[in-house]
């Protein structure tokens, strides 16, 4: 017979069961470890230490055997990228990379539970919290300690792997990928496919990212006749813009009713978000109430799927957006590649046409991991540089049954589950590095 009582019960023991049920193996704590060493190098925004990050990263990775170069970008040397080595017994093929980035965005330690640079790791939930916990500080230990599984198991890579730890990936890449992409060291690697960070899945299937949208800003200035607040007259540059803003509201409201329809992943539709307005006749007390102003402007952030049709956008917002006609100018900010050397969309192909798509799903399985179907990331990564290069590129973070908690308060990734991504990582290194093809 049910009985509440019993019910308390069994509840209360369930929540003090230590977690996780078995105890970690010592060779699973020092993997921890390392991870929480890592966490606690400062490497957030506005002052990464790079140089702490590197005499962690150089020494470890020199542990395991692997080749280590410190390439530098800026002429000051403040930013080291950093790239691993473990040479393949055919170093003729194309050379397998496997990308995170040191840096992190900020923290802001009065909205966290636990200091987010101490890594604490939570004996009752096995959650360790830390800015970057799962941006994307728990890649370079994930790749590092699935090598020491592979060594361990004798195994010899054909091609050669590389691990890059980049800079400033959370300030746009400028002195990190987008410069490393250019370089001749880049070129020697002869990089055949890279594996970057994705996104933490709410369910058991592990998401995978084909493309980054483009991110674009754009900013609508309109000009007219001043006047008297009190007077109705038609071409006030405030009248003029509260059109276009209705216009372009209404192109977003059809974007964003796919994505909650269900239609379109929220990388897969153009959005367009007002981020500031600026009009008005500065007061002493505020603003000058009974007049309306000459000038007036929005900006928008403006992001597109680098499937989108680029030409037909540009052509929205001169006639539709910003129209001459009604006493509007703009000005288009484009950041960032749009097509790749060849002039392709930058978009790696998650079908049979490309083949280190079928090795990374083949492991994946392989792993006992699910996939989910792919997705084009609705924000940015370096992966964006590569893939400009010509190089097929997947965002791939192993983190299953997790919230998603990049730059969010309270970041945290769960032992088991940063575990079992050493353990993926073992199966995608052993396939992509050995495959022929
Ligand atoms: C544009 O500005 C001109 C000059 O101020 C004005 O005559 C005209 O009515 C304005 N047009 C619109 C559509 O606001
Ligand atoms: C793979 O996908 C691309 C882009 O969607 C498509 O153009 C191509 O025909 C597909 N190839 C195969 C073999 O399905
Ligand atoms: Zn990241």
């Amino acid at each position: 017979m049910f009985h509440l009582r019993h019910f308390l019960l069994a509840a209360v023991l369930l929540a003090a069961v230590p977690h996780p049920a078995h105890p970690l193996t010592e060779l699973e704590s020092s993997q921890i470890r390392r991870f929480q060493d890592y966490l606690r190098i400062r490497t957030a925004h506005p002052t990464p230490d790079y140089a702490g990050a590197a005499a962690f990263l150089l020494p470890y990775a020199a542990s395991l055997g692997l080749g280590t170069t410190t390439l530098h970008f800026t002429a000051c040397k403040s930013k080291p990228l950093i790239l691993l080595t473990w040479p393949g017994t055919d170093p003729s093929l194309p050379s397998i990379l496997l990308n995170s980035h040191i840096d992190s965005v900020p923290a802001e330690p009065e909205h966290w539970i636990h200091p987010p640079y101490a890594a604490h790791h939570d004996p009752a939930t096995g959650r360790v919290y830390a800015r970057g916990a799962q941006d994307d500080k728990c890649l370079p230990i994930q790749y590092l300690e699935a090598i020491r599984g592979l060594r361990a198991a004798g195994f010899a890579p054909t091609r050669t792997i590389h691990v890059s730890l980049v800079p400033d990936e959370e300030i746009g890449g400028e002195d990190g990928h987008e410069k490393f992409v250019q370089s001749d060291e880049f070129r020697a690697l002869n990089v055949g496919f890279m594996l970057d960070e994705g996104q933490a899945s709410l369910t058991d299937e592990y998401r995978v990212f084909y493309a980054d949208r483009l991110v674009w800003k754009f900013i609508v200035k309109a000009t007219g006749a001043p006047g008297h607040g009190s007077k109705m007259f038609d071409g006030a540059a405030v009248g003029n813009l509260m059109d276009i803003i209705e216009t372009v509201a209404g192109f977003r409201e059809a974007q964003f009713g796919k994505v909650k329809a269900g239609k379109s992943g929220p990388g897969e539709v153009v959005s367009v978000n007002p981020v500031y307005m600026n009009a008005g006749t500065p007061s002493p007390t505020g603003f000058v109430m009974n007049m309306q102003p000459s000038e007036a402007e929005v900006g928008f952030d403006l992001r597109l799927p680098p499937t989108e049709d680029i030409e037909q956008i540009i052509r929205r917002i001169k006639e539709e957006w910003a129209p001459a006609h009604k006493n509007l100018t703009y000005e288009l900010m484009m950041k960032g590649p749009v097509r790749d050397v060849a002039g392709r969309p930058l978009v790696t192909l998650t079908n049979e046409s490309n083949p280190w798509w079928s090795v990374f799903e083949h492991a994946i399985i392989s792993s006992g991991g699910k996939l989910a179907k792919p997705e084009i990331l609705s924000s940015t990564t370096d992966a964006r540089f590569v893939r400009q290069m010509g190089v097929p590129a997947l965002g791939f973070s192993p983190m299953i049954n997790t919230p998603i908690l990049l730059h969010d308060h309270n970041e945290f990734l769960e032992d088991k589950v940063f575990l079992r991504g050493i353990e993926v990582y073992q199966h995608l290194i052993r396939a992509l590095s050995s495959f022929k093809g």
